[in-house]
C-alpha cells in the first residue's frame, strides 16, 4: 500500500499548507501518518454475540419502527461520573463529547480535513423519524455531576443504575430534561456491572417512571481497564492466548487503555440512543429485547478493508497511537464505524471512497 500511502502525504501535506496560510495559529498537524490495516482477531465478545455485519449488505434488515429518534437540537448530555474519577481520565471524554457538534470542529486538523468526530457522527444524523426529523447534528454537555460516594455501591444493576440517574435529577442541579435531556452514566475501573464485560461493556435504555419518575433515555458505560480490557477495550488489549503470533494490541491514542476503549464504547451507545432512545425507532431483527442496532452492527471496525480479522485502514502517528478521526484540542480518537441507512453498509469519516 505504499502508492497510497504516498498520496495520502501529499494530501495531508497540500491540506497543512492551506491550513497554515488561513490561520497563523496552526496546531501541529501529523504530516505523514501511516495508514495501517492490523490484523486483529475477532474480539471475543463480537464472537459470541453473532452481530457482526462488515462492509455492504442487503440481509441486513434493519426497520423503522414508528418511535422517535433524538431530533431535538441540541442534543444535551447530562454526565454522571461514578465512582473515582481523575481529571486525566475526564478530558478525553469530555474532548470526544465536545467534538461532536460540526460547530466545535475549530482546530486546524479538524477544518483541513474531514475525518473528524463530526464527520462520523454525519452517518448517525442520516437517521429520521415518521415526520422526516432527522437525528440532532448537535450535541452539548449540559451538565456534570459527580457520585464520588458511590451512592448505590462499588457493583451495579440495570435498575440500580436508574436509581443513580434518579440521585442525579433529584438531587443534583440536573433538570428533567424530557425535551432535549439524555444521561450518561460513567462508572469508574473499580465498579462492577450485571453481566459487564461478558454480554455488555455498554448499554442504553430509558428510566422507568415507577424509579425515577420520568421515561428519561440514559446509557451507561464503564471503564474496563481493569476489569477487561480485552474484551471491553479492545483491540488496545488483547486476550492473552492471542498475543504471540504477530498479534498486538494498538497503542491507545489518548495512551489510556480503558479510556480510550470507552471512548469507542461512549460513541456506540451515543448513536444507538439517538437512533433508538426509547427501542422503538431504528433496530434490526424481529425481537425488541435484543434489537441489533446501529452500532452493533459496525462492531469491531474501524476502517476502509476491514472484517474478516482486521481493523480495517486507520491512521497511526509518529509515537505509534492508533487514530481514525480528529476531535477537539487536538485529540484524536479511534472509534468504530457506524451502519449508514443510505449506503446500506458501515461508514466512517476515514473510508476511502
Ligand atoms: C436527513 O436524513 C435524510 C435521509 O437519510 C438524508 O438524506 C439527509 O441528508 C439528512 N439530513 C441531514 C442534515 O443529515
Amino acid at each position: 500500500m505504499s502508492l497510497f500511502r504516498t498520496v495520502f502525504s501529499l494530501f495531508t501535506l497540500l491540506q497543512f499548507i492551506s491550513a497554515t496560510s488561513a490561520e497563523q495559529t496552526v496546531q501541529t498537524l501529523e504530516l505523514n501518518p501511516d495508514i495501517i490495516n492490523p490484523r486483529i482477531p475477532p474480539s471475543p465478545k463480537s464472537l459470541s454475540t453473532n452481530k457482526k455485519f462488515e462492509g455492504s449488505s442487503n440481509l441486513v434488515d434493519l426497520k423503522y419502527h414508528m418511535g422517535p429518534v433524538l431530533s431535538n437540537s441540541p442534543i444535551n448530555v447530562y454526565i454522571i461520573w461514578y465512582g473515582k474519577w481523575a481529571k486525566r481520565q475526564q478530558s478525553p471524554i469530555r474532548d470526544f463529547l465536545h467534538s461532536i457538534s460540526p460547530s466545535s470542529a475549530s482546530s486546524a486538523a479538524a477544518s483541513a480535513n474531514t475525518q473528524t468526530v463530526s464527520d462520523w457522527w454525519k452517518t448517525v444524523s442520516l437517521y429520521t423519524d415518521q415526520t422526516g426529523a432527522n437525528v440532532s447534528s448537535n450535541l452539548i454537555v449540559a451538565g456534570e455531576y459527580s457520585d464520588h460516594r458511590y451512592s448505590r455501591g462499588t457493583h451495579l444493576t440495570r435498575l440500580s443504575v436508574q436509581q443513580v440517574i434518579a440521585n442525579g435529577v433529584k438531587k443534583a442541579p440536573f433538570p428533567v430534561d424530557h425535551k432535549n435531556g439524555i444521561y450518561l452514566i460513567l462508572t469508574s475501573e473499580d465498579v462492577t456491572m450485571q453481566d459487564y464485560c461478558r454480554a455488555v461493556c455498554g448499554f442504553h435504555y430509558f428510566t422507568f417512571p415507577s424509579l425515577v419518575g420520568y421515561t428519561l433515555p440514559y446509557a451507561w458505560i464503564g471503564n474496563s481497564g481493569k476489569q477487561c480490557p480485552e474484551v471491553c477495550a479492545y483491540p488496545f488489549a488483547l486476550p492473552a492466548y492471542m498475543s504471540g503470533g504477530g498479534l498486538a494490541a494498538l497503542k491507545p491514542p489518548n495512551g489510556d487503555v480503558g479510556i480510550d476503549g470507552m471512548i469507542s464504547v461512549i460513541g456506540h451507545e451515543l448513536a444507538e440512543l439517538s437512533s433508538n432512545p426509547l427501542i422503538n425507532a431504528w433496530y434490526a431483527g424481529g425481537d425488541p429485547t435484543a434489537p441489533t442496532e446501529i452500532g452493533d452492527l459496525c462492531e469491531g471496525l474501524y476502517g476502509t478493508g476491514g472484517g474478516g480479522g482486521y481493523t480495517g485502514q486507520v491512521m497511526r502517528d509518529r509515537s505509534g497511537k492508533t487514530f481514525n478521526m480528529y476531535g477537539k484540542n487536538g485529540r484524536k480518537f479511534l472509534v468504530q464505524w457506524i451502519w449508514s441507512p443510505v449506503l446500506k453498509a458501515c461508514v466512517g469519516p476515514n473510508a476511502l471512497d
